[in-house]
């Protein structure tokens, strides 16, 4: 039986040591202290043995390129002591030998590595000189024993941290080099794989679940995870449907919104990921109102795409879209004001809720860790109007910057109803024809691209966006039920 798509290779792709030197000389000149970063530990699941799937901490990832739970390390000078965790009693027996310390420490390209029962003795020693500085990561348990050594409190929700650390990994981490833009590049091509292998397995009567399976082994089978909650669902409307009870039905679509990030066999390289969507007609064909909406969605797509340049604020590139549906909506009777009107008020989020994107890098949503402080100004904080809350990104964009381009058109009940938006639109907005829209669904087209010298490189120009290329990426595939015995 052949696969209905080949899969890129999972060979190794590592960043080179000069990619760290860079990475390290540059905080280092940012930060006088000497920095003590600790990652993420195993968490357990319903058993101390039996944890959720590890992942490292994106500024460990960033720092040290170890993908190790429990890995310290201590960046001064320059130089990286990294602290990796031994073997307990009974490793080999259930897991295997664990290969020494050096070995496992090779791709992390550091001057020295040492067990991580010294750590503490090292902090110490660093504390002599004065202050240390550190980022708070994603488990309290963690950030309690840094807490314990900084002397002040530290926890991932509240976004603690050294703020020249945080200010130089922002900094840093925003602008891709072109080692990690060819990660990206691989991210998205595999995750490319998988959304065509979907949607040629897309047929009434399959269930959702199956879909999710098949996305998610694609991924798996070329040494990827999901980079976020995989998002598939008949239920458009719903931005982060995370359900995948439905089986899919003849006239509906399918909003596919998945992205992989590199795994173990990426080495240097793990965490790197990409966010794609599509959304395709179940039958193969879009009826004729989902067609016109597509093309609507796929002009607001186009019309983003030319406004992303370097110097760009990233707001015009979202109102470069929010225009364009506007512009519908007052052509279809939905609004009564002019574009302008309709962008400044926030009205095309009747139909356009969400921002255009966001930064794209080792987190899906890169730095938002950092609240705002990666994707905002330090003059200029987020606008809180309906229609511009969710701009998740507001900068001048930068060569080496890779940001999504997401827009989309989606019929929410909870925003027909909703009184405050009611109130504040007023007679900006037809309420009454909006009520036809009860039941539409959503279509998002979302893409991966980077801010080159001048336009954009787009990174998943291979995935169909064309309302025809997309038909005819539908069905064909495998008959995956019968291949998974999943029911619906
Ligand atoms: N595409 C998923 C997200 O942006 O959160």
């Amino acid at each position: 039986m052949t696969p209905p798509h080949r899969l890129p290779a999972a060979a190794s792709l590592q960043f080179s040591p000069a990619e760290f030197e860079r990475r390290r000389s540059a905080i280092c000149a940012a930060v006088d202290r000497p920095i003590v970063l600790l990652g993420h530990r195993d968490v357990p699941r319903n058993l101390p043995a039996y944890g959720y799937p590890f992942r490292q901490s994106s500024d460990v990832l960033y720092l040290t390129g170890c993908n190790e739970a429990g890995a310290g390390a201590l960046l001064h000078d320059g130089a990286l002591t990294l602290f990796l965790p031994e073997a307990a009693p009974g490793d080999a027996l259930w897991h295997g030998p664990m290969p020494g310390l050096e070995a496992r420490a090779a791709g992390c390209y550091c001057d020295a590595v040492r067990p991580i029962a010294e750590l503490e003795d090292a902090v110490a020693a660093a504390l002599q000189g004065g202050a240390i500085a550190t980022v708070a990561v994603a488990d309290d348990r963690v950030n309690q024993q840094l807490s314990w050594w900084t002397g002040r409190p530290l926890s991932f929700g509240d976004v603690c941290g050294d703020d020249d650390l945080i200010e130089a990994l922002c900094v840093l981490r925003r602008r891709k080099s072109d080692e990690e833009i060819a990660a990206m590049r691989r991210a998205v091509a595999i995750s490319t794989q998988a959304h065509l292998a979907v949607a040629s397995a897309t047929r009434p009567g399959v269930s959702e679940r199956a879909l999710v399976a098949l996305f998610e082994a694609m991924l798996a089978g070329a040494g990827l995870s999901p980079g976020y909650a995989t998002i598939l669902t008949q239920r458009g409307e719903i931005l982060h449907c995370h359900s995948h009870d439905d089986v899919l039905a003849a006239g509906a679509m399918l909003l596919v919104d998945g992205g992989g990030e590199l795994g173990a066999p990426y080495g240097n390289a793990a965490g790197y990921c990409a966010d794609l969507t599509r959304t395709w007609p179940v039958s193969g064909r879009f009826s004729p109102r989902q067609a016109a909406v597509y093309d609507v969605v796929h002009q607001a797509w186009r019309a983003s795409i030319a406004a992303a340049r370097p110097g760009a604020r990233y707001r015009a590139v979202h109102d470069a879209a929010a225009s364009v549906i506007a512009q519908f909506a007052i052509d279809e009777g939905l609004l009564r004001v002019s574009v302008e009107d309709a962008v400044a008020m926030g009205a095309h989020g009747v139909l356009f809720p969400h921002g255009v994107g966001h930064l794209l890098g080792l987190d899906v949503h890169d730095l938002e860790a950092y609240g705002d402080r990666g994707s905002y100004p330090s003059d200029g904080a987020r606008p809180t109007g309906f229609g511009s809350r969710f701009l998740r990104l507001d900068l001048p964009l930068e060569p080496g910057f890779v940001v999504t381009i997401e827009p989309g058109i989606y019929a929410v009940d909870a925003i027909f109803d909703d009184a405050a938006v009611r109130q504040s639109l007023g007679d900006a907005v037809d309420w009454c024809k909006l009520e036809a829209w009860r039941g539409f669904g959503g279509i998002r087209i979302e893409d991966d691209v980077v801010i080159a010298d001048a336009g954009v490189d787009i990174l998943s120009c291979d995935l169909p966006r064309g309302r025809s290329e997309v038909e005819a990426a539908v069905g064909g595939g495998m008959a995956l039920e019968a291949l998974l015995r999943v029911g619906g």
